[in-house]
């Protein structure tokens, strides 16, 4: 067979595991082509591509990145981008498309499948929001970088008995944000899923701090984290030329707040890109080398429409009608668990 690879979206450590697992075992096991479209569904539109073959992904194993590129272009965004995207296939020759991708792309990679492209989903994204899978590649790294910057963050605070807000990716959900702040011990973790009140925020900042051993504290917040309905007002968030919203600002506005009401001296670190940025965890390395392997073997069992996705440890396929349009929350036993450890 001659088959697609497409990475879409955000990019996040494991996309290169991923794209060498497919071309391996696409062509040594299966005796395919494999053809790489350069930055997501660009390079179907565009007509911009490459010939992969096992030589040419080489050492790309631990490398963060793509070596496809990527962006968050769309066929849907163009009246004709579905016709376009079938021509070029046909053209081509390609028989079936593997789509990489988060939310936007799995979402994409359903409506072509219902439009009749034969395409396999893989999820992928810092951010562990999509449904029908445990686990999406990179997120396993973000929150060890996470986990590592809070890790840091903590003696410094100590040492000048400051307040420390942390703000992490998640621009829906707060996985990164809970499971770093459980890991690396946050005085408080404030997630999207469960809005927060900015006077008891402040209310534990000096509580924290008027007892003479605990005059620190870590705050991490989840960049979409919101404030309860009518306690804190919030500068509107921007769009971008795709319709998703710009975050990264909320840390900042929490930290102006809890130090102008209680007076203690605040800092504020954004992560930022950090998070999605170099080489991957081991498990990153393998979850992604599995979900590759299991994406080209659906492509030859014929499974088109569905998302290969994590189920108790075990590579499993869901159909991308599951996983796309609906975002996976964290889980309230999670949440709970972390919970204990607020003060
Ligand atoms: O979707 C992954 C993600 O990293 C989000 O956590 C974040 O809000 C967004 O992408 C940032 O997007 P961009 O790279 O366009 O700034």
């Amino acid at each position: 067979m001659r088959v697609g690879i497409l990475t879409g979206g955000g990019d996040c450590p494991g996309l290169n595991a991923v794209i060498r697992a497919i071309v391996r075992k696409g062509i040594v096991h299966y005796g395919d082509s494999i053809v790489g479209f350069y930055d997501g569904y660009r390079g179907i539109l565009e007509n911009d591509w490459i010939e992969l073959d096992v030589e040419s992904c080489r050492g790309i194993l631990p490398r963060g990145g793509t070596i496809l590129g990527t962006s968050r272009i769309q066929p849907y965004a163009f009246s004709d981008g579905v016709e376009r995207v079938k021509l070029r296939l046909s053209e081509m020759g390609v028989d079936a498309l593997i789509a990489i991708g988060g939310d936007g792309s799995l979402g994409a990679a359903r409506d072509l499948h219902d439009d009749g492209v034969k395409i396999v989903g893989v999820p992928k994204t810092i951010d562990n929001d999509i449904s029908a899978t445990e686990m999406t590649f990179g997120f396993d790294t973000a929150v060890q970088i996470a986990t590592d910057a809070i890790d840091r963050l903590h003696s410094t605070a100590e040492s000048h008995h400051r307040v420390m807000v942390v703000e992490v990716m998640g621009r829906h959900t707060g996985h990164i944000a809970i499971r770093s702040g459980l890991a690396g011990g946050a005085s408080l973790t404030l997630i999207p899923e469960y809005p927060f009140d900015i006077e008891a925020v402040c209310n534990s900042v000096n509580r924290r701090h008027r007892e003479a051993k605990k005059y620190a504290t870590i705050i991490v917040v989840a960049e979409g984290a919101v404030p309860k309905e009518g306690t804190l007002k919030l500068p509107d968030a921007e769009i971008d030329e795709f319709g998703h919203v710009r975050l990264g600002g909320i840390g900042q506005r929490i930290a102006d707040e809890v130090h102008a009401r209680t007076g203690y001296e605040t800092r504020v670190t954004i992560l930022g890109h950090v998070q999605r940025g170099g080489t991957p965890t081991s498990f990153d390395r393998v979850l992604a080398s599995r979900y590759g392997v299991a994406a080209i073997d659906a492509v030859h069992h014929g499974k088109f429409g569905e998302m290969v996705a994590l189920d108790a440890d075990q590579i499993v396929s869901v159909p991308l009608h599951e996983a796309t349009g609906k975002l996976k929350l964290v889980d309230t036993e999670l949440y709970d668990a972390a919970s204990q450890f607020f003060s």
